[in-house]
């Protein structure tokens, strides 16, 4: 297949560009390059002949006009948008701009190339999502595929927005669509201003390690690599019209998972003296900050035949592992503009 993977220089655009390459498919990768962006995460694929780089932003329709014509893709993986939640509470026009007008821009794109092509059915518009749209759960229940809306950040509002997009413009002008819902993502490349990179950096510097609130907040944790091999799946197996909640059956809540990693830690880089974990420094909560994401992950396992790989602990490990030995690759990132600080405290 040839691919249209929009955000393909982020954490999990990059993971499924290296897959897709591997997989023999050929693909486009269109990013705007933003603060989120890291083109060295694609170093194992730039020079493959199937692999082909346009830098433009989705809300540049006459840029996505071109790109759709010059290479005429299969299929569209839309990942590319503003993905910080602590970002979005400090700036949430961003996030209006990128997630909701550049997914109706790609939208509209798609929509004109393929009613030029002549509405092939094997077209696919793959809208990659996150399960933040269903809101907070209590200790009970997951999230499937009919749970309601329930968006409380502008950033799941923003995504809580395309998803609708992509929906009706399946319903309304027949655009074949899927969609993803996914649980938090980690790895290999993740952005060091998400927990996981955060706390594996800090604690290597010796820093306090930030745990927001009392650290209760439970999360799914889903390793970036097996999303990936999941959106792969989705994208050439999906029923069209349909979609699928992605979740790596591993909720833990953020002090179980940051004690986790600090045991690891502890194990392949033992401090001088005391343990990783004395570093844990509860901070003023995120406001709005939702208690519980869980997903119910049946639909994509009985019809695809998906499941993760890996536990959360066997993640961990390979992810700490990564991050030690790829030490240039952080440390050119910790120097951008608001990575390392706080952000998203305030709510006024
Ligand atoms: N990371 C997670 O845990 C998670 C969970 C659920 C869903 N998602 C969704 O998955 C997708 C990818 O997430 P990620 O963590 O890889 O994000 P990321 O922030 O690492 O990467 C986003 C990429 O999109 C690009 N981009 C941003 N605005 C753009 C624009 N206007 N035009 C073109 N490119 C633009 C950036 O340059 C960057 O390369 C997002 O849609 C996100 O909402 C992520």
């Amino acid at each position: 297949m040839k691919l249209l993977v929009t955000g393909g220089a982020g954490f999990i655009g990059s993971a499924v560009v290296r897959q897709a390459i591997a997989a023999g498919h050929e693909v486009v990768n269109l990013d705007a390059l933003t603060y989120a962006a890291c083109l060295d995460n694609l170093a194992s694929v730039a020079d493959d002949p199937g692999y082909a780089f346009e830098h433009a932003d989705i809300r540049d329709r006459a840029a996505l006009d071109r790109v759709f014509a010059q290479h005429r893709p299969d299929a569209v993986m839309h990942l590319a948008a503003e993905s910080h939640v602590d970002r979005s509470i400090d700036g949430p026009g961003t996030f209006i701009d990128t997630n909701v007008m550049g997914t109706f821009h790609l939208l509209e794109a798609a929509r004109a190339y393929w009613t030029r092509e002549g509405r092939p059915e094997d077209f696919r518009f793959h809208h990659i999502s996150t399960d933040e749209v269903f809101g907070s759960l209590g200790p009970e229940g997951q999230f499937t595929e009919e749970t309601p809306y329930d968006p409380r950040s502008p950033y799941s509002a923003s995504k809580a927005g395309s998803d609708h997009l992509v929906r009706a413009w399946h319903e309304t002008y027949g655009l074949p669509v899927v969609l993803t819902n996914c649980s938090n993502n980690y790895g290999p490349f993740h952005f060091p201003e998400k927990l996981i990179p955060v706390v594996i950096l800090n604690a290597l510097a010796g820093k306090p390690l930030p745990i927001y609130g009392d650290g209760s907040n439970v999360r799914d944790w889903l390793y970036v690599e097996d999303h990936a091999e999941a959106l792969l799946l989705v994208v050439q197996k999906g029923a069209v019209g349909r979609s699928y909640n992605i979740g790596g059956e591993n909720e833990r809540t953020n002090l179980e998972l940051v004690q986790t990693l600090c045991a690891i830690l502890d194990r392949k880089r033992p401090r001088d003296s005391g343990s990783h974990a004395d570093l844990i420094t509860f901070v003023t909560d995120r406001p709005g900050h939702d208690a519980r994401y869980a997903i119910d992950p049946a639909r994509i396992r009985e019809e695809l035949g998906w499941r993760p790989s890996v536990t959360v602990e066997e993640g961990l490990e390979k992810t700490v592992r990564w991050y030690l030995d790829n030490r240039p690759w952080w440390q050119a990132l910790l120097d951008r503009e608001g990575v390392g600080q706080r952000l998203g405290t305030t709510s006024e």
